[in-house]
């Protein structure tokens, strides 16, 4: 049941902490700090390319994993939403690898996928939440995301612990590739193993988020900006927002900005930046205080360092816990969802039952 809470969304996003905590526990040694990764279907050292499928959410969590895996191992990692791939015949490295990700495990793009990637001479591994799934049993191997069931059609804590292993297989593969010192490893470990002591502070303090629901509901459009790592989640934001509040919500690059988008800038379009302090800050400012100069109203995420630059120009400037930029996506995806959360309890849609959506979509 929802316990004690209004909806199974509310309930779910109160789970990321003890889903990420569970999830790493099964990837990472607490005691040494280093990555364990069960058996792979390749060898990670020997691997040309991986190929990258999924849906929805579930893609974008893939997308954050193309920047870790390709930052951090060197790996070339394509990333392509399973309903494209699948049909555009796609040339496959001789001897490569595919991850798929899903929650449920039964996403008919994502197994088409799959199956397609299988006949085309790829490894498989599948980051799948339900463990007897379609997806489980066809893929060479699986990794699983602890999340628990996920009720909600909107997909919170499966998000979070997607990334939590997608986080941890970056690492494994950066290691196996004689790309990661041991010291760098526990450092980047150690980052992943404070992220649900910060989800719960973060959790605990909802009037932040709702606070700045109140600014974001009445709009008819909203952007949401960010850079690396965090333009996925830019994106995750946007999905999200569209999906339960049924506002129109676009996901850029802070980058692409001046290349079409800056023209929406308008006092009734909120810009919700996603800007932490770290080697991108400058870049991603200086493009948020352009939104700001055309009368923009941006609403930044970012942390203690970043927070007195961007308060020159921002509306609203919110503090999340400063974090190594290597698992800043994490960290961020939780405001985002829990503004869409409240932006939809403001206006009074179905949270956990959006209209026109399912919670798995087996037909394509
Ligand atoms: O079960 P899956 O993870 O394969 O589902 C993929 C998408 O349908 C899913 O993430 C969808 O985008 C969510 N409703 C987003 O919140």
């Amino acid at each position: 049941g929802k316990g004690n809470y209004r909806h199974f969304m509310e309930k779910e996003l109160h789970e990321h902490p003890v889903v990420i905590g569970e999830t790493l526990r099964q990837y990472v040694e607490p005691a040494t700090r280093a990555v364990a990764l069960p058996p792979l279907p390749f060898d990670p050292a020997a691997v040309p390319r991986l190929t990258v499928t999924a849906c929805g959410s579930a893609f974008l969590a893939g997308l954050v994993g193309r920047y870790w895996i390709e930052g951090l191992a060197r790996i070339p990692v394509e990333a392509d939403i399973a309903s494209e791939l699948r049909y555009r015949d796609p040339p496959l490295a001789e001897g490569g690898a595919a991850l798929l990700v899903s929650q449920s495990g039964e996403t008919a793009d994502t197994l088409a996928a799959l199956r397609l990637l299988k006949a085309g001479g790829q490894r498989t591994l599948a980051v799948v939440n339900v463990d007897e799934s379609s997806m489980a049993r066809e893929s060479d191997a699986r990794l699983l995301t602890v999340a628990g069931p996920e009720i909600g059609v909107a997909s919170t804590k499966a998000f979070t612990a997607q990334l939590s292993v997608l986080a941890s297989l970056a690492i494994g593969f950066a290691r196996a590739r004689g790309r990661l010192a041991p010291e760098e490893e526990a450092r980047l470990t150690a980052a992943l193993l404070e992220l649900p002591g910060h989800a719960a502070a973060l959790l605990e303090d909802g009037r932040t988020i709702q606070a700045l629901a109140q600014e974001v509901a009445p709009a008819r459009d909203v952007l949401f900006l960010g850079r690396g790592n965090l333009y996925p989640i830019a994106l995750e934001g946007a999905l999200k927002l569209k999906e339960i509040s049924y506002i129109h919500a676009e996901g850029y690059a802070a980058g692409e900005m001046k290349h079409g988008p800056i023209a929406l800038i308008d006092p009734a379009v909120p810009v919700i930046a996603l800007c932490p302090s770290g080697p991108l800050f400058e870049k991603t400012a200086s493009n948020l205080q352009e939104a700001a100069a055309r009368g923009g109203r941006v609403m930044a995420f970012t942390d203690a360092e970043g927070a007195p630059a961007l308060r020159r120009f921002a509306e609203r400037v919110i503090e999340l816990p400063r974090v190594d930029p290597f698992v800043a996506p994490i960290l961020h995806a939780i405001p985002v969802q829990l503004l869409a959360y409240h932006v939809a309890v403001l206006k009074g849609t179905d949270v956990d039952q959006p209209r026109n959506l399912a919670k798995s979509v087996t037909v394509e």
